[in-house]
């Protein structure tokens, strides 16, 4: 399907459709409610919405949604389990604590977001089986559309199988120009599952390198919306996120420019080790 503005929608393999620019909630150093950001969101377009426990926001993120006075059928809305919360009954209770703070009665999307916190290491596929048949049951209720992952790698989701009786729906990985892993990607797609790219604009560590400034000048673009365009290209949903007004509108103006696939390739090779993803096994969180 041609993509042709911000509401247009991925199908995941159950059938639910996905809006295929997600606006990030990270906020990092930021300070200050997100409110504001995520209302502008909204009222620019966007339809989905990528949150986590962890972010400390979803409060905000939940009254952005309210205060946009769209219909919350109309959105996509996604959060994730926190590290401390794997297994059975903590899974549950982080789910209600997540509904609560956002404000909804049901989320679009839940994943488990790290495969191996520090907290679980010595038990880490045990504990994500149990979360999962939490996630399964919740999905069983219909208090969530599609269940996934993020930052799994082909082991966790190996051993994630053993138990699952529902295939996880999405993997949720970094990927932007300077890291661009194909292993990575081919380990979840070949599982029928749908790519999110978080971080898709590597946080402007690549915007100055050649084949993204040569892609902009061509296409009269800023390297900002090379990459969310790079990102769709490759079937993926970019999940940017702005504070500024200005640049969540600018991120979304992608619609009308395709990237030939000489640029594809050269943006493909853009490398930048120094930034890429943690290995999930070893970081300490
Ligand atoms: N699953 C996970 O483990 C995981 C990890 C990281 C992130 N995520 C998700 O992915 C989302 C996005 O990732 P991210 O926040 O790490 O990075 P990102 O979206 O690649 O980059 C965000 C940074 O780029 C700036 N920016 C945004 N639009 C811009 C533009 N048009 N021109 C220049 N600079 C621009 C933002 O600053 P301003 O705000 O000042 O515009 C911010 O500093 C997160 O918010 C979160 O929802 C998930």
């Amino acid at each position: 399907m041609k993509l042709t503005k911000l509401a247009d929608s991925f199908t995941l393999s159950n059938g639910v459709g996905i809006p295929c620019i997600g606006f990030g909630t990270f906020m990092g150093k930021d300070s200050g409610s997100f409110t504001a950001a995520v209302k502008a969101a909204i009222d620019a377009g966007y339809r989905h919405i990528d949150a986590a426990a962890r972010y400390g926001n979803e409060a905000d993120v939940g009254r952005g949604i309210l205060e946009s006075g769209i219909a919350r059928e109309e959105l996509f809305v996604t959060s994730k389990l926190i590290n401390g919360m794997h297994g059975y009954k903590n899974t549950h209770a982080a789910f209600k604590e997540t509904l609560a703070d956002l404000g909804l009665s049901y989320l679009d999307l839940y994943l488990i977001h790290w495969p191996n916190p520090i907290k679980f290491r010595n038990d880490w596929a045990k504990a994500n089986a149990e979360s999962w048949r939490a996630f399964e049951e919740i999905y069983a209720d219909g208090k969530i559309r599609a269940i996934g992952v993020s930052n799994f790698r082909a082991h966790h989701l190996n051993a994630l199988a053993e138990t699952a009786k529902v295939a996880p729906l999405v993997n949720q990985i970094r990927l932007c120009p300077g890291e661009y892993r194909q292993e990575i990607i081919e380990e979840s797609t070949t599982r029928g599952m749908l790519i999110e790219a978080y971080s898709p604009l590597a946080r402007g560590a690549t915007f100055t390198r050649d084949a993204l400034k040569k892609a902009a000048a061509a296409h009269g673009k800023t390297p900002a919306q090379i990459c969310i365009r790079w990102c769709l290209q490759h079937g993926c949903i970019p999940l940017p996120k702005s504070s500024s007004a200005e640049r969540v509108k600018e991120n979304a103006d992608v619609f009308d420019f395709e990237l030939s696939a000489e640029e594809m390739t050269a943006i493909n090779a853009i490398e930048d080790r120094e930034n890429w993803s943690k290995d999930p096994d070893t970081i300490d969180f």
